[in-house]
Protein backbone atom coordinates (compact mmCIF):
# COMPACT_ATOMS: atom_id res chain seq x y z
CA UNK A 1 0.00 0.00 0.00
CA UNK A 2 2.75 2.27 0.77
CA UNK A 3 4.43 1.48 -2.89
CA UNK A 4 0.65 2.63 -4.13
CA UNK A 5 0.20 5.69 -2.30
CA UNK A 6 3.43 7.51 -2.04
CA UNK A 7 1.33 10.06 -0.98
CA UNK A 8 0.04 8.73 2.69
CA UNK A 9 2.00 7.66 5.18
CA UNK A 10 2.14 4.53 6.62
CA UNK A 11 3.52 3.61 10.77
CA UNK A 12 3.28 -0.18 11.39
CA UNK A 13 3.19 -0.69 15.43
CA UNK A 14 3.37 -3.73 17.33
CA UNK A 15 3.48 -4.36 21.27
CA UNK A 16 6.44 -6.92 20.55
CA UNK A 17 9.67 -4.25 20.17
CA UNK A 18 11.64 -7.09 18.67
CA UNK A 19 9.45 -7.91 15.50
CA UNK A 20 9.55 -3.72 15.25
CA UNK A 21 13.60 -4.27 15.22
CA UNK A 22 13.20 -6.85 12.92
CA UNK A 23 11.03 -4.69 10.65
CA UNK A 24 13.63 -1.87 10.89
CA UNK A 25 16.44 -4.46 9.99
CA UNK A 26 17.35 -6.16 6.89
CA UNK A 27 16.28 -9.62 8.12
CA UNK A 28 12.52 -9.14 7.82
CA UNK A 29 9.95 -11.15 10.71
CA UNK A 30 8.50 -12.62 7.92
CA UNK A 31 9.18 -14.51 4.51
CA UNK A 32 7.23 -13.21 1.45
CA UNK A 33 8.90 -13.12 -2.35
CA UNK A 34 9.57 -9.96 -2.97
CA UNK A 35 8.28 -7.88 0.26
CA UNK A 36 11.92 -7.21 1.26
CA UNK A 37 12.75 -4.92 -1.56
CA UNK A 38 9.68 -3.34 -1.58
CA UNK A 39 9.79 -2.35 2.31
CA UNK A 40 13.94 -1.51 1.46
CA UNK A 41 12.09 0.90 -1.14
CA UNK A 42 9.83 2.49 0.91
CA UNK A 43 11.52 2.34 4.63
CA UNK A 44 11.67 5.83 6.00
CA UNK A 45 10.43 7.31 3.16
CA UNK A 46 6.30 6.79 3.90
CA UNK A 47 6.39 3.62 5.42
CA UNK A 48 7.49 3.27 9.26
CA UNK A 49 7.89 0.89 12.11
CA UNK A 50 7.54 2.04 15.66
CA UNK A 51 6.42 0.66 19.35
CA UNK A 52 5.14 3.67 20.35
CA UNK A 53 1.30 2.39 19.18
CA UNK A 54 -0.22 5.57 21.44
CA UNK A 55 1.85 8.25 19.18
CA UNK A 56 0.90 6.46 16.22
CA UNK A 57 -3.07 5.73 16.82
CA UNK A 58 -3.13 9.24 18.13
CA UNK A 59 -2.06 10.97 15.03
CA UNK A 60 -3.97 8.49 12.29
CA UNK A 61 -6.77 9.20 10.53
CA UNK A 62 -7.83 5.53 9.60
CA UNK A 63 -6.24 2.67 12.06
CA UNK A 64 -6.34 -0.75 10.44
CA UNK A 65 -6.73 -3.96 13.09
CA UNK A 66 -4.15 -6.63 12.08
CA UNK A 67 -3.76 -8.39 14.98
CA UNK A 68 -3.52 -12.25 15.69
CA UNK A 69 -7.65 -13.83 16.04
CA UNK A 70 -6.41 -17.29 16.96
CA UNK A 71 -8.53 -20.52 17.52
CA UNK A 72 -9.44 -20.25 21.70
CA UNK A 73 -7.86 -23.48 23.42
CA UNK A 74 -10.83 -26.01 24.20
CA UNK A 75 -10.78 -28.32 27.01
CA UNK A 76 -9.09 -31.87 26.04
CA UNK A 77 -12.74 -33.21 26.19
CA UNK A 78 -14.10 -31.05 24.29
CA UNK A 79 -17.28 -32.68 22.26
CA UNK A 80 -16.53 -31.16 19.23
CA UNK A 81 -12.95 -32.17 18.54
CA UNK A 82 -11.23 -29.27 17.21
CA UNK A 83 -13.91 -29.07 14.42
CA UNK A 84 -15.87 -26.08 15.80
CA UNK A 85 -13.94 -23.39 17.91
CA UNK A 86 -14.72 -19.87 18.63
CA UNK A 87 -11.86 -17.38 18.05
CA UNK A 88 -9.80 -15.65 20.74
CA UNK A 89 -10.39 -11.67 19.83
CA UNK A 90 -8.52 -10.46 23.01
CA UNK A 91 -6.19 -8.96 20.83
CA UNK A 92 -9.22 -7.06 18.85
CA UNK A 93 -10.54 -5.96 22.18
CA UNK A 94 -7.10 -4.44 23.63
CA UNK A 95 -6.60 -2.46 20.47
CA UNK A 96 -10.33 -0.98 20.28
CA UNK A 97 -9.55 0.18 23.84
CA UNK A 98 -6.64 1.43 23.04
CA UNK A 99 -7.61 3.20 20.38
CA UNK A 100 -10.90 4.64 22.10
CA UNK A 101 -8.34 5.98 25.28
CA UNK A 102 -5.74 7.71 23.25
CA UNK A 103 -8.21 9.07 20.04
CA UNK A 104 -8.65 12.91 20.48
CA UNK A 105 -9.95 13.38 16.96
CA UNK A 106 -12.48 10.90 14.77
CA UNK A 107 -11.00 8.14 12.99
CA UNK A 108 -11.91 5.33 10.40
CA UNK A 109 -11.03 1.84 12.50
CA UNK A 110 -10.80 -0.87 9.82
CA UNK A 111 -10.75 -4.49 10.74
CA UNK A 112 -8.65 -6.45 8.39
CA UNK A 113 -8.24 -9.98 10.45
CA UNK A 114 -10.29 -12.09 10.28
CA UNK A 115 -13.24 -12.19 12.65
CA UNK A 116 -16.75 -13.79 13.60
CA UNK A 117 -19.77 -12.00 11.98
CA UNK A 118 -20.99 -9.22 14.33
CA UNK A 119 -17.47 -8.42 15.89
CA UNK A 120 -17.50 -4.95 14.20
CA UNK A 121 -20.64 -4.57 16.48
CA UNK A 122 -18.43 -5.44 19.06
CA UNK A 123 -15.79 -3.15 18.24
CA UNK A 124 -17.69 -0.21 17.98
CA UNK A 125 -19.70 -0.71 21.17
CA UNK A 126 -16.01 -0.89 23.10
CA UNK A 127 -15.41 2.51 20.99
CA UNK A 128 -18.89 4.30 21.73
CA UNK A 129 -18.47 3.14 25.51
CA UNK A 130 -14.47 4.40 25.94
CA UNK A 131 -13.69 6.91 23.49
CA UNK A 132 -13.75 11.15 24.83
CA UNK A 133 -17.33 12.64 24.27
CA UNK A 134 -17.19 14.39 20.81
CA UNK A 135 -14.72 11.68 19.65
CA UNK A 136 -16.68 9.25 16.41
CA UNK A 137 -15.51 6.09 14.92
CA UNK A 138 -16.33 4.54 11.50
CA UNK A 139 -15.90 0.99 11.90
CA UNK A 140 -15.64 -0.81 8.52
CA UNK A 141 -14.14 -4.34 7.55
CA UNK A 142 -11.86 -4.92 4.96
CA UNK A 143 -11.18 -8.36 5.12
CA UNK A 144 -7.84 -9.46 3.29
CA UNK A 145 -7.73 -12.45 0.68
CA UNK A 146 -4.02 -12.68 0.77
CA UNK A 147 -1.88 -15.63 0.18
CA UNK A 148 1.32 -16.86 1.49
CA UNK A 149 4.01 -17.05 -1.55
CA UNK A 150 1.68 -14.54 -3.71
CA UNK A 151 0.88 -11.83 -0.96
CA UNK A 152 2.09 -8.97 -3.01
CA UNK A 153 0.58 -10.20 -6.04
CA UNK A 154 -2.86 -11.02 -4.71
CA UNK A 155 -2.35 -6.97 -3.21
CA UNK A 156 -1.58 -5.80 -6.78
CA UNK A 157 -3.84 -7.67 -8.38
CA UNK A 158 -6.93 -8.23 -6.28
CA UNK A 159 -9.57 -10.46 -7.91
CA UNK A 160 -11.80 -8.16 -5.44
CA UNK A 161 -11.71 -5.85 -2.44
CA UNK A 162 -14.60 -5.79 -0.23
CA UNK A 163 -15.19 -2.93 2.21
CA UNK A 164 -18.13 -3.67 4.66
CA UNK A 165 -20.07 -0.80 6.77
CA UNK A 166 -22.97 0.24 8.71
CA UNK A 167 -25.54 2.88 7.30
CA UNK A 168 -24.04 5.74 8.11
CA UNK A 169 -20.45 5.25 7.27
CA UNK A 170 -20.79 6.03 3.46
CA UNK A 171 -17.88 8.73 3.40
CA UNK A 172 -15.32 6.09 5.16
CA UNK A 173 -16.26 3.42 2.71
CA UNK A 174 -15.72 5.96 0.20
CA UNK A 175 -12.23 7.41 1.95
CA UNK A 176 -11.11 3.37 2.07
CA UNK A 177 -12.08 2.72 -1.44
CA UNK A 178 -10.30 6.05 -2.29
CA UNK A 179 -7.06 4.30 -1.54
CA UNK A 180 -7.68 1.32 -2.83
CA UNK A 181 -8.56 2.83 -6.16
CA UNK A 182 -5.08 4.03 -6.56
CA UNK A 183 -4.39 0.80 -7.94
CA UNK A 184 -7.07 -1.63 -8.43
CA UNK A 185 -9.90 -0.63 -10.84
CA UNK A 186 -13.31 0.40 -9.12
CA UNK A 187 -15.37 -2.15 -10.53
CA UNK A 188 -13.31 -4.51 -8.29
CA UNK A 189 -13.97 -2.57 -5.25
CA UNK A 190 -17.30 -3.44 -3.87
CA UNK A 191 -19.23 -1.94 -1.08
CA UNK A 192 -22.18 -3.75 1.53
CA UNK A 193 -23.25 -3.87 5.06
CA UNK A 194 -20.30 -4.71 7.60
CA UNK A 195 -21.71 -8.36 8.56
CA UNK A 196 -21.71 -9.76 5.02
CA UNK A 197 -18.02 -8.50 4.68
CA UNK A 198 -17.29 -10.29 7.42
CA UNK A 199 -18.87 -13.54 6.72
CA UNK A 200 -17.73 -13.33 3.07
CA UNK A 201 -14.17 -13.45 4.09
CA UNK A 202 -15.08 -16.68 6.58
CA UNK A 203 -17.61 -17.77 3.80
CA UNK A 204 -14.34 -17.74 0.67
CA UNK A 205 -11.90 -19.83 2.97
CA UNK A 206 -14.32 -22.29 3.89
CA UNK A 207 -15.48 -23.01 0.25
CA UNK A 208 -12.04 -23.23 -1.00
CA UNK A 209 -10.97 -25.62 2.05
CA UNK A 210 -14.42 -27.41 0.83
CA UNK A 211 -12.82 -27.86 -2.41
CA UNK A 212 -9.51 -29.37 -1.46
CA UNK A 213 -11.61 -31.44 0.76
CA UNK A 214 -13.67 -32.55 -2.48
CA UNK A 215 -11.05 -33.57 -4.91
CA UNK A 216 -8.97 -35.27 -1.83
CA UNK A 217 -12.22 -37.25 -1.33
CA UNK A 218 -12.53 -38.20 -4.45
CA UNK A 219 -9.14 -39.38 -4.37
CA UNK A 220 -9.37 -41.80 -2.10
CA UNK A 221 -12.24 -42.98 -4.66
CA UNK A 222 -9.69 -43.42 -7.34
CA UNK A 223 -7.30 -45.26 -5.11
CA UNK A 224 -9.93 -48.21 -4.51
CA UNK A 225 -10.86 -48.03 -8.02
CA UNK A 226 -8.07 -47.52 -10.25
CA UNK A 227 -9.56 -43.80 -11.61
CA UNK A 228 -7.03 -41.92 -12.45
CA UNK A 229 -7.01 -38.43 -10.23
CA UNK A 230 -5.45 -36.39 -12.03
CA UNK A 231 -7.97 -36.99 -15.13
CA UNK A 232 -11.03 -36.78 -13.08
CA UNK A 233 -9.45 -33.15 -11.57
CA UNK A 234 -9.11 -32.00 -15.61
CA UNK A 235 -12.57 -32.89 -16.11
CA UNK A 236 -14.17 -31.76 -13.62
CA UNK A 237 -12.23 -28.37 -13.88
CA UNK A 238 -12.33 -27.76 -17.71
CA UNK A 239 -16.37 -26.70 -16.85
CA UNK A 240 -16.10 -23.38 -16.77
CA UNK A 241 -18.47 -23.17 -13.69
CA UNK A 242 -16.48 -25.04 -11.85
CA UNK A 243 -12.88 -24.07 -12.80
CA UNK A 244 -9.47 -25.57 -12.17
CA UNK A 245 -7.77 -23.76 -8.90
CA UNK A 246 -8.28 -25.50 -5.32
CA UNK A 247 -8.58 -29.08 -7.19
CA UNK A 248 -5.58 -30.43 -7.01
CA UNK A 249 -5.33 -33.45 -4.51
CA UNK A 250 -2.58 -33.39 -1.63
CA UNK A 251 -1.93 -34.73 2.11
CA UNK A 252 -4.66 -32.11 3.31
CA UNK A 253 -4.39 -28.66 3.81
CA UNK A 254 -2.70 -26.42 6.39
CA UNK A 255 -1.89 -22.77 7.08
CA UNK A 256 -3.34 -20.35 9.21
CA UNK A 257 -6.66 -19.75 8.16
CA UNK A 258 -8.35 -22.39 6.45
CA UNK A 259 -9.18 -24.80 9.65
CA UNK A 260 -9.64 -22.48 11.97
CA UNK A 261 -11.92 -20.22 9.71
CA UNK A 262 -13.85 -22.96 8.93
CA UNK A 263 -13.55 -24.30 12.44
CA UNK A 264 -14.88 -20.43 13.32
CA UNK A 265 -17.89 -21.08 10.86
CA UNK A 266 -19.19 -24.12 12.75
CA UNK A 267 -18.28 -22.93 16.06
CA UNK A 268 -21.19 -19.58 14.72
CA UNK A 269 -23.25 -22.03 13.20
CA UNK A 270 -23.83 -23.96 16.53
CA UNK A 271 -23.92 -20.67 18.74
CA UNK A 272 -26.80 -20.04 16.14
CA UNK A 273 -28.81 -23.28 16.55
CA UNK A 274 -27.70 -24.26 12.58
CA UNK A 275 -26.30 -27.48 13.64
CA UNK A 276 -27.32 -29.02 10.00
CA UNK A 277 -25.36 -26.51 8.47
CA UNK A 278 -22.73 -26.75 11.66
CA UNK A 279 -22.30 -30.15 10.46
CA UNK A 280 -22.04 -30.03 6.79
CA UNK A 281 -18.92 -27.77 7.01
CA UNK A 282 -17.01 -30.00 9.80
CA UNK A 283 -17.29 -32.57 6.72
CA UNK A 284 -14.60 -30.70 5.44
CA UNK A 285 -12.43 -30.66 8.25
CA UNK A 286 -13.23 -34.59 9.03
CA UNK A 287 -11.95 -34.91 5.11
CA UNK A 288 -8.99 -33.18 5.74
CA UNK A 289 -7.98 -35.10 9.18
CA UNK A 290 -8.81 -38.28 7.08
CA UNK A 291 -6.63 -37.42 4.05
CA UNK A 292 -3.31 -37.12 6.53
CA UNK A 293 -4.46 -40.43 8.48
CA UNK A 294 -4.93 -42.72 4.98
CA UNK A 295 -1.59 -41.39 3.63
CA UNK A 296 -0.02 -42.75 6.67
CA UNK A 297 -2.15 -45.78 6.85
CA UNK A 298 -1.39 -46.64 3.55
CA UNK A 299 2.25 -46.65 3.76
CA UNK A 300 1.82 -49.17 7.11
CA UNK A 301 0.33 -51.19 5.14
CA UNK A 302 2.31 -51.26 1.77
CA UNK A 303 5.89 -51.23 3.32
CA UNK A 304 6.53 -54.77 3.98
CA UNK A 305 6.88 -55.29 7.54
CA UNK A 306 5.30 -51.96 8.67
CA UNK A 307 7.57 -48.89 9.57
CA UNK A 308 8.94 -49.94 12.47
CA UNK A 309 12.63 -48.97 12.20
CA UNK A 310 11.97 -47.83 8.45
CA UNK A 311 14.33 -45.15 7.53
CA UNK A 312 11.57 -41.99 5.86
CA UNK A 313 12.83 -39.14 3.76
CA UNK A 314 10.05 -36.48 4.31
CA UNK A 315 10.66 -34.01 1.33
CA UNK A 316 9.10 -30.30 2.65
CA UNK A 317 7.38 -29.30 6.25
CA UNK A 318 5.54 -25.79 5.37
CA UNK A 319 2.00 -26.28 5.04
CA UNK A 320 2.65 -25.17 1.07
CA UNK A 321 5.41 -24.39 -0.96
CA UNK A 322 7.06 -21.12 -1.60
CA UNK A 323 6.88 -20.26 2.68
CA UNK A 324 8.26 -20.91 5.70
CA UNK A 325 5.23 -20.78 7.73
CA UNK A 326 4.32 -24.18 9.46
CA UNK A 327 1.15 -23.31 11.30
CA UNK A 328 -1.17 -26.41 11.38
CA UNK A 329 1.42 -28.20 8.28
CA UNK A 330 0.35 -31.29 7.70
CA UNK A 331 3.89 -32.76 7.44
CA UNK A 332 3.77 -32.30 11.00
CA UNK A 333 0.56 -34.56 11.76
CA UNK A 334 1.88 -37.16 8.76
CA UNK A 335 5.72 -37.03 10.85
CA UNK A 336 4.59 -37.74 14.25
CA UNK A 337 2.42 -40.07 13.36
CA UNK A 338 5.34 -41.83 11.46
CA UNK A 339 7.63 -41.34 14.62
CA UNK A 340 4.71 -43.13 16.47
CA UNK A 341 5.07 -46.00 14.16
CA UNK A 342 8.25 -46.52 15.16
CA UNK A 343 10.08 -44.98 11.82
CA UNK A 344 13.56 -42.88 11.29
CA UNK A 345 12.99 -39.68 9.75
CA UNK A 346 15.07 -37.63 7.36
CA UNK A 347 13.49 -33.89 7.16
CA UNK A 348 14.72 -31.73 4.19
CA UNK A 349 12.52 -28.62 3.80
CA UNK A 350 14.35 -25.75 1.45
CA UNK A 351 13.03 -22.73 3.72
CA UNK A 352 11.44 -24.43 7.20
CA UNK A 353 14.63 -23.48 9.66
CA UNK A 354 15.55 -27.07 11.37
CA UNK A 355 14.58 -26.01 14.88
CA UNK A 356 11.53 -24.99 13.93
CA UNK A 357 10.79 -28.64 12.40
CA UNK A 358 11.79 -29.89 15.88
CA UNK A 359 9.89 -27.93 18.04
CA UNK A 360 6.40 -28.65 16.06
CA UNK A 361 7.54 -32.01 16.59
CA UNK A 362 7.70 -31.66 20.10
CA UNK A 363 4.00 -30.54 20.28
CA UNK A 364 1.22 -32.85 20.49
CA UNK A 365 -0.86 -33.15 17.35
CA UNK A 366 -4.36 -31.58 17.88
CA UNK A 367 -5.99 -34.91 15.88
CA UNK A 368 -9.56 -35.27 16.51
CA UNK A 369 -9.83 -38.79 18.42
CA UNK A 370 -11.92 -40.11 15.69
CA UNK A 371 -8.50 -39.83 13.30
CA UNK A 372 -6.27 -41.63 16.15
CA UNK A 373 -8.50 -44.56 16.13
CA UNK A 374 -8.52 -44.91 12.87
CA UNK A 375 -4.96 -45.00 12.27
CA UNK A 376 -4.19 -47.65 15.22
CA UNK A 377 -5.67 -50.15 12.38
CA UNK A 378 -3.17 -49.28 10.24
CA UNK A 379 -0.35 -52.17 10.18
CA UNK A 380 -0.46 -54.98 12.83
CA UNK A 381 3.19 -54.77 12.81
CA UNK A 382 3.75 -50.75 13.76
CA UNK A 383 3.21 -49.56 17.69
CA UNK A 384 -0.18 -48.39 18.21
CA UNK A 385 -0.27 -45.02 16.99
CA UNK A 386 -2.58 -43.34 19.90
CA UNK A 387 -0.62 -41.01 21.77
CA UNK A 388 2.02 -38.18 21.60
CA UNK A 389 5.18 -40.02 22.97
CA UNK A 390 7.06 -39.46 20.05
CA UNK A 391 10.83 -38.56 20.61
CA UNK A 392 12.51 -36.00 18.45
CA UNK A 393 15.88 -37.96 18.60
CA UNK A 394 14.55 -40.35 15.58
CA UNK A 395 14.81 -36.95 13.64
CA UNK A 396 17.54 -35.99 11.59
CA UNK A 397 17.29 -32.53 9.97
CA UNK A 398 18.50 -32.58 6.31
CA UNK A 399 20.32 -29.68 3.87
CA UNK A 400 19.39 -31.04 0.85
CA UNK A 401 17.23 -34.00 -1.04
CA UNK A 402 19.84 -36.24 -1.48
CA UNK A 403 21.13 -36.45 2.05
CA UNK A 404 17.31 -36.80 3.47
CA UNK A 405 17.39 -39.81 0.60
CA UNK A 406 20.59 -41.55 1.51
CA UNK A 407 19.32 -44.94 2.65
CA UNK A 408 15.71 -44.67 2.69
CA UNK A 409 13.35 -47.39 2.63
CA UNK A 410 10.33 -44.68 1.93
CA UNK A 411 10.52 -41.08 0.40
CA UNK A 412 7.32 -38.95 1.28
CA UNK A 413 6.61 -36.05 -0.24
CA UNK A 414 4.75 -33.90 1.63
CA UNK A 415 5.18 -30.32 0.67
CA UNK A 416 4.78 -28.85 -2.82
CA UNK A 417 7.93 -27.41 -3.30
CA UNK A 418 8.90 -26.17 -6.68
CA UNK A 419 12.83 -27.97 -6.36
CA UNK A 420 10.63 -31.18 -6.09
CA UNK A 421 9.42 -31.44 -9.47
CA UNK A 422 12.87 -31.30 -10.86
CA UNK A 423 14.44 -34.30 -8.59
CA UNK A 424 16.66 -36.68 -9.94
CA UNK A 425 15.28 -39.69 -9.13
CA UNK A 426 18.28 -41.56 -11.47
CA UNK A 427 20.36 -40.00 -8.43
CA UNK A 428 18.16 -41.39 -5.69
CA UNK A 429 17.85 -44.56 -6.89
CA UNK A 430 21.30 -44.69 -6.15
CA UNK A 431 21.32 -42.99 -3.05
CA UNK A 432 17.93 -44.95 -1.23
CA UNK A 433 17.28 -48.21 -0.82
CA UNK A 434 16.58 -50.56 -3.14
CA UNK A 435 13.76 -50.98 -4.27
CA UNK A 436 12.46 -48.39 -2.39
CA UNK A 437 8.69 -46.45 -2.20
CA UNK A 438 8.40 -42.84 -2.92
CA UNK A 439 4.97 -41.67 -1.10
CA UNK A 440 3.96 -38.87 -3.22
CA UNK A 441 1.58 -36.41 -1.12
CA UNK A 442 1.69 -33.75 -3.61
CA UNK A 443 1.68 -35.57 -6.99
CA UNK A 444 5.34 -33.89 -7.81
CA UNK A 445 6.52 -37.43 -10.13
CA UNK A 446 5.63 -36.61 -13.36
CA UNK A 447 6.48 -40.45 -14.77
CA UNK A 448 5.80 -42.64 -12.06
CA UNK A 449 6.17 -45.51 -14.15
CA UNK A 450 9.96 -44.46 -15.19
CA UNK A 451 10.67 -44.74 -11.63
CA UNK A 452 9.50 -48.34 -11.28
CA UNK A 453 12.19 -49.12 -13.85
CA UNK A 454 14.62 -47.59 -11.15
CA UNK A 455 13.46 -49.92 -8.13
CA UNK A 456 11.61 -46.96 -7.26
CA UNK A 457 8.03 -47.83 -6.50
CA UNK A 458 5.54 -44.70 -6.57
CA UNK A 459 2.41 -45.09 -4.82
CA UNK A 460 0.92 -41.75 -5.41
CA UNK A 461 -2.48 -40.06 -3.29
CA UNK A 462 -5.28 -40.84 -5.93
CA UNK A 463 -3.49 -43.59 -7.38
CA UNK A 464 -3.92 -47.42 -6.52
CA UNK A 465 -1.00 -49.14 -4.04
CA UNK A 466 -1.26 -52.41 -6.58
CA UNK A 467 -2.87 -52.64 -9.71
CA UNK A 468 -6.78 -53.08 -9.38
CA UNK A 469 -7.56 -56.68 -11.02
CA UNK A 470 -9.96 -56.97 -13.72
CA UNK A 471 -13.16 -58.08 -12.16
CA UNK A 472 -14.54 -58.74 -15.42
CA UNK A 473 -12.89 -61.56 -16.04
CA UNK A 474 -14.29 -64.82 -14.10
CA UNK A 475 -12.47 -66.99 -12.34
CA UNK A 476 -11.79 -69.94 -15.56
CA UNK A 477 -10.45 -66.91 -17.72
CA UNK A 478 -8.44 -65.85 -14.50
CA UNK A 479 -7.14 -69.68 -14.33
CA UNK A 480 -6.28 -69.99 -18.22
CA UNK A 481 -4.34 -66.59 -17.91
CA UNK A 482 -2.43 -67.82 -14.64
CA UNK A 483 -1.84 -70.93 -16.16
CA UNK A 484 -0.23 -69.89 -19.74
CA UNK A 485 2.16 -67.80 -17.61
CA UNK A 486 3.25 -70.19 -14.78
CA UNK A 487 1.06 -73.16 -14.21
CA UNK A 488 -1.75 -73.28 -11.90
CA UNK A 489 -1.27 -76.50 -10.71
CA UNK A 490 2.32 -76.12 -9.51
CA UNK A 491 0.98 -72.65 -7.46
CA UNK A 492 -2.34 -74.22 -5.20
CA UNK A 493 -0.82 -75.55 -2.66
CA UNK A 494 1.50 -72.07 -1.89
CA UNK A 495 -1.54 -69.74 -2.60
CA UNK A 496 -2.13 -68.54 0.51
CA UNK A 497 1.59 -67.44 0.93
CA UNK A 498 3.86 -67.20 -1.84
CA UNK A 499 5.84 -69.07 -4.13
CA UNK A 500 9.65 -69.83 -3.62
CA UNK A 501 11.54 -71.72 -6.55
CA UNK A 502 15.24 -72.21 -6.61
CA UNK A 503 16.81 -70.75 -9.84
CA UNK A 504 18.81 -72.95 -12.34
CA UNK A 505 21.77 -71.03 -11.38
CA UNK A 506 20.99 -71.62 -7.54
CA UNK A 507 19.18 -68.55 -6.38
CA UNK A 508 16.30 -68.89 -4.19
CA UNK A 509 13.50 -66.63 -5.38
CA UNK A 510 10.38 -66.09 -3.32
CA UNK A 511 7.59 -64.52 -5.31
CA UNK A 512 5.55 -62.42 -3.41
CA UNK A 513 1.40 -62.61 -4.23
CA UNK A 514 -0.47 -59.72 -4.25
CA UNK A 515 -2.61 -59.60 -2.17
CA UNK A 516 -6.10 -57.82 -2.01
CA UNK A 517 -7.77 -57.73 1.20
CA UNK A 518 -6.09 -57.23 4.66
CA UNK A 519 -5.44 -60.72 6.00
CA UNK A 520 -3.48 -61.70 2.82
CA UNK A 521 -1.18 -58.88 3.56
CA UNK A 522 -0.87 -59.64 6.83
CA UNK A 523 0.09 -63.40 6.19
CA UNK A 524 2.78 -62.18 3.52
CA UNK A 525 4.35 -59.65 5.51
CA UNK A 526 4.86 -62.19 7.92
CA UNK A 527 6.19 -64.83 5.89
CA UNK A 528 8.64 -62.33 4.22
CA UNK A 529 9.61 -61.77 8.11
CA UNK A 530 9.35 -64.76 9.89
CA UNK A 531 10.37 -67.04 7.51
CA UNK A 532 12.85 -65.25 5.06
CA UNK A 533 15.61 -62.37 6.18
CA UNK A 534 18.26 -60.18 3.98
CA UNK A 535 20.96 -62.18 5.48
CA UNK A 536 19.76 -65.60 3.98
CA UNK A 537 20.47 -64.23 0.34
CA UNK A 538 17.03 -64.74 -0.34
CA UNK A 539 15.57 -62.56 -3.23
CA UNK A 540 12.05 -61.27 -3.28
CA UNK A 541 10.27 -60.68 -6.54
CA UNK A 542 6.97 -59.23 -7.14
CA UNK A 543 5.19 -61.90 -9.77
CA UNK A 544 2.46 -59.43 -10.26
CA UNK A 545 0.11 -61.75 -9.24
CA UNK A 546 -3.35 -61.20 -7.08
CA UNK A 547 -5.49 -63.33 -5.05
CA UNK A 548 -9.19 -63.22 -4.69
CA UNK A 549 -10.51 -64.90 -2.03
CA UNK A 550 -14.17 -65.21 -0.64
CA UNK A 551 -16.28 -68.79 0.23
CA UNK A 552 -12.73 -70.46 0.80
CA UNK A 553 -11.37 -70.38 -2.73
CA UNK A 554 -8.72 -68.38 -3.67
CA UNK A 555 -8.08 -68.22 -7.28
CA UNK A 556 -4.40 -66.72 -8.99
CA UNK A 557 -4.79 -64.40 -11.81
CA UNK A 558 -2.08 -62.04 -13.04
CA UNK A 559 -2.48 -58.31 -13.22
CA UNK A 560 0.26 -56.36 -13.92
CA UNK A 561 1.23 -57.18 -17.45
CA UNK A 562 4.33 -55.01 -17.81
CA UNK A 563 5.80 -56.85 -14.71
CA UNK A 564 5.03 -59.97 -15.68
CA UNK A 565 6.81 -58.80 -19.24
CA UNK A 566 9.91 -58.37 -17.02
CA UNK A 567 9.80 -61.54 -15.53
CA UNK A 568 11.99 -64.51 -16.45
CA UNK A 569 9.08 -66.87 -16.33
CA UNK A 570 10.67 -69.87 -18.90
CA UNK A 571 13.50 -70.21 -15.68
CA UNK A 572 10.96 -70.49 -13.32
CA UNK A 573 8.83 -72.71 -15.05
CA UNK A 574 11.79 -75.23 -15.75
CA UNK A 575 12.79 -75.10 -11.76
CA UNK A 576 10.94 -76.98 -9.01
CA UNK A 577 8.82 -75.53 -6.19
CA UNK A 578 9.90 -75.68 -3.15
CA UNK A 579 7.81 -75.45 -0.46
CA UNK A 580 7.67 -72.47 2.18
CA UNK A 581 9.41 -73.66 5.76
CA UNK A 582 7.47 -72.94 8.73
C1 LIG B 1 -5.63 -18.89 2.19
C2 LIG B 1 -6.55 -18.21 1.16
O1 LIG B 1 -6.26 -18.74 -0.14
C3 LIG B 1 -6.37 -16.70 1.20
O2 LIG B 1 -7.30 -16.08 0.32
C4 LIG B 1 -6.61 -16.20 2.62
O3 LIG B 1 -6.40 -14.82 2.70
C5 LIG B 1 -5.68 -16.92 3.59
O4 LIG B 1 -5.88 -18.34 3.47
P1 LIG B 1 -3.06 -19.54 2.28
O5 LIG B 1 -3.39 -20.22 3.57
O6 LIG B 1 -1.87 -18.67 2.25
O7 LIG B 1 -4.29 -18.65 1.78
O8 LIG B 1 -2.78 -20.69 1.21
P2 LIG B 1 -3.55 -21.38 0.02
O9 LIG B 1 -2.77 -21.21 -1.20
O10 LIG B 1 -4.97 -20.99 -0.02
O11 LIG B 1 -3.45 -22.93 0.43
C6 LIG B 1 -3.99 -23.42 1.64
C7 LIG B 1 -3.70 -24.90 1.78
O12 LIG B 1 -4.44 -25.66 0.84
C8 LIG B 1 -2.23 -25.28 1.56
O13 LIG B 1 -1.87 -26.25 2.50
C9 LIG B 1 -2.21 -25.85 0.16
O14 LIG B 1 -1.17 -26.76 -0.04
C10 LIG B 1 -3.57 -26.53 0.13
N1 LIG B 1 -4.11 -26.70 -1.24
C11 LIG B 1 -4.43 -25.60 -1.97
C12 LIG B 1 -4.31 -27.96 -1.75
O15 LIG B 1 -4.02 -28.96 -1.08
N2 LIG B 1 -4.84 -28.10 -2.99
C13 LIG B 1 -5.18 -27.02 -3.76
O16 LIG B 1 -5.68 -27.23 -4.87
C14 LIG B 1 -4.97 -25.74 -3.24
Amino acid sequence: MAQKCPDIQFTVVDTDAKRIAAWKSSSLPVYEPGLDKIVESRRGVNLHFSADIDSAIYKADIVLIAVNTPTLAQPNNSISNGLAAALDLTGIEECARRIAQVARHSKIVIEKSTVPCKTGDFISNILDRYGHPGVMFDVLSNPEFLSEGTAIQDLLEPDRVIIGGKRGTEHAQKALASIYAQWVSTDRIVTMDLWSAELAKLASNAILAQRVSSINAISALCEATGANISDVARGCSMDSRIGSQFLRPSIGFGGSCFHKDVASLVWLCESLGLYEVGKYWQQVLRINEYQKTRFVTRMAQVVDGGLLNKRIACLGFAYKGGTRDTRNTPAATICSALLEHGAQLSIYDPKVPGQSIIEHLKEPQNMPAETIAASSIASPFSPVFSAHDTTTSNVHICTSVYEAIANAHVVAVLTAWEEFQNIDWYRVSKLACNPAYVFDGQLVVKDPAALKGLGLHVIAIGSPAQPIPDFSLGPDEIKEKAEAFIGMSQLQSYVDHKVSVIMNDGRLVVGMLRGLDQTTNIIMQECQERIFSEDEGVEIVDLGLYLIRGDNIAVVGLVDEEADAAMDYETIRGAPLQPIRH
